[in-house]
């Protein structure tokens, strides 16, 4: 598809064009050269991810969607070291990724604290075995943790907070060892639509204050055009790129930015790539086939 005929292009207007050039004109922050990995199952090699290439520069918030198996989940833990590729490469800041490392964080759908101890001990715990002195790790986890608004729970447990405050303090656990790029699996999945939302704008807000690059995997839609500056798209066995689709929305975003045209016709064309038309099921056909109660005539029929 050429650049002119593209369903989105009419909303890449000059300004976010623009934008989007200097993204790119910003040093790397992660950079994945024909990446390959595959698993072995019952004998079998299963082609997880081939030839993956992208880069996401500094600062940029990039989302990955795809279908359900497609590798999302295997590249963000071949990007944080902590599986090994079988081919290609991979750079953080143009570093060679080889294992796991202080300038990749993590953030889980499941909630990944520490359960035996407190919020304060969670997020001081990267900085404490990073060689920081307890005192100093204790007074910077508590500025982390006043920035999320949960300065009463600095003592609580994580079976005392709920989802979304658990969240919050897995975020800024992360955050506080200072790492280049932030990793997020479908950090809000778990998560009710208005916690979810709340949490997506607690994010932009820290993003947009902090220089931090983020690759947050997603399979909402809305949720990966709201954040993203480009939307890394994936195609299942194997999981290869389909397309980058830059997001046709100025920054910053407000919550009926979702509203717009452009955020529409974006969503449109992403179902478009995630999920294509499915051929009309023969439901008729289809409801011979499984063993059902007859409807029983003694009740009046309301279709
Ligand atoms: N450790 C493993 N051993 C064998 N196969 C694996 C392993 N991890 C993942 N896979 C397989 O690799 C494929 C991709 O899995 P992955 O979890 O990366 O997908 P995903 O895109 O994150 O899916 P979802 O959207 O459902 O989270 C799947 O077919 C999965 O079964
Ligand atoms: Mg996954």
């Amino acid at each position: 598809m050429t650049q002119s005929n593209h369903p989105l292009e009419k909303w890449q207007t000059p300004a976010i064009k623009d934008r989007n050039q200097r993204i790119t004109e910003r040093p790397k922050a992660l950079e994945i050269n024909a990446l390959e990995k595959s698993f072995e199952h019952k004998g079998k090699t299963n082609k997880v991810l081939d030839g993956i290439d992208f880069t996401a520069y500094k600062r940029e918030f990039v989302c990955v969607v795809g279908p359900s198996g497609c590798g999302k989940s295997t590249l963000a833990r071949l990007i944080a070291g902590l599986e090994t590729k079988e081919a290609g490469e991979i750079y953080v800041e143009n570093k060679a990724v080889v294992e796991p490392g202080p300038d990749r964080g993590m953030v889980f759908q499941s909630y990944s604290l520490f359960p035996w101890m407190s919020v304060k001990e969670n997020v001081m715990f990267g900085l404490t075995q990073s060689g920081m002195s307890k005192n100093s790790a204790e007074t910077e986890a508590l500025q982390w943790i006043d920035l999320v608004g949960l300065e009463k729970f600095s003592e609580a447990y994580p079976h005392q907070l709920s989802g979304g405050m658990k969240q919050r303090v897995a975020i800024i656990r992360a955050l506080a060892n200072q790492p280049k790029v932030l990793l997020m699996d479908e950090p809000f999945a778990a998560l009710d639509p208005q916690n979810r939302l709340r949490m997506q704008q607690y994010l932009l807000e820290i993003w947009q204050n902090i220089d931090i690059t983020i690759f947050f995997i997603t399979h909402d839609l809305d949720e990966a055009i709201y954040l993203a500056d480009r939307i890394l798209v994936l195609d299942a066995n194997p999981g290869r790129v389909h397309e980058v689709v830059n997001v046709p929305l100025p920054r910053p975003r407000e919550e009926d930015t979702m509203l717009s045209p452009e955020f529409m016709a974006t969503k449109e064309y992403l179902e478009s790539l995630v999920h294509p038309p499915q051929p009309e099921l023969d439901f008729e056909e289809k409801l011979s086939m499984v063993r059902l109660v007859p409807v029983n005539a003694e009740v009046p029929d309301i279709f």
